[in-house]
């Protein structure tokens, strides 16, 4: 399969072609993922709530999200692998942030960073594209400023704030970004935002209008047994887990498994 590039995000925007991006956090899955079809790989610090059983992804660091990146960008023959840069690893200015996104090329081979803000970051977006790497943003819902926007909540309501989120998404793109998520937006504003981007816009929770969609491969799976509103479930993949671990000792506990086809006789 052709590797997905920087410039084929721009070209699946003109052309109106939608793109998919999921979460991963390992080779098996990445490996699924990647053969799905899906165009974009997301390293995200959702893996503090999704892997490390946190409850936010604030306690996340550079360290936990290097050797899941490598894992994932190894695994990945096609698809277009970006990296999350987590609290506390960007914030502090433009020789921090680019620090820390040199470090993730270094040491995991994916394509791309991704962080949170809009004009609070661009000059960090500036610093790390001048560098030769590419940067996603993050506006809307940001999941690091959880304690600051009182939890998850839709972002950009209200006509001041919509045009707010429009100036933050124009910054970043004039900041050199390549592409933008946008979380817990109101359909109408991400919709506009869309139109005014040359950049494509990824969606979650922000309705149908944007240029892709992204959502964490957990919820996307059927998983858990709670999913956040936006996030459809497209499949019960945990309950087919379960039922196949059940099926597994139920096989050990009676003497079933191992069978003549799964042991060595000599
Ligand atoms: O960390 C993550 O999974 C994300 C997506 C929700 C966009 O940032
Ligand atoms: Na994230």
């Amino acid at each position: 399969p052709k590797r997905v590039r920087v410039h084929h995000l721009r070209e699946a925007k003109e052309r109106g072609e939608r793109l998919t991006m999921l979460t991963a956090y390992d080779a098996v899955t990445a490996r699924i993922f990647d053969e799905a079809g899906i165009d974009m790989l997301l390293v995200g610090d959702s893996i503090g709530n999704t892997m490390h059983g946190h409850t936010t992804t604030l306690p996340v660091t550079v360290d936990d999200l290097i050797p899941p990146a490598r894992a994932v960008a190894g695994a990945a023959r096609r698809a277009f692998v970006v990296a999350d840069l987590p609290f506390g690893s960007y914030e502090a200015g433009p020789e921090q942030a680019l620090a820390t996104s040199v470090r993730m090329m270094k040491e995991t081979g994916v394509a791309a960073v991704k962080f949170e803000g809009g004009k609070r970051v661009a000059a960090q977006i500036r610093a790390i594209t001048d560098a030769g790497i590419p940067v996603v943003g993050h506006l809307g819902y940001t999941p690091q400023s959880e304690n600051l926007l009182g939890g998850p909540r839709v972002q950009g309501r209200g006509d001041l704030e919509a045009e707010l989120l429009c100036e933050d998404a124009v910054a970043i793109q004039e900041a050199g970004a390549v592409a933008v998520v946008l979380e817990m937006v109101p359909a109408p504003v991400a919709a506009r935002v869309t139109e005014i981007l040359h950049i494509p816009t990824i969606g979650i929770g922000a309705g149908t209008q944007c240029d892709g969609q992204v959502l964490v491969w957990v919820d996307m799976a059927g998983m858990t047994d709670w999913s956040p509103r936006f996030a459809k479930r497209f499949g019960e993949v945990g309950a087919a887990l379960k039922a196949a671990a059940s099926a597994y000792a139920d096989e050990v506990r009676g003497g079933t498994f191992p069978d003549a086809d799964h042991q060595f006789d000599k």
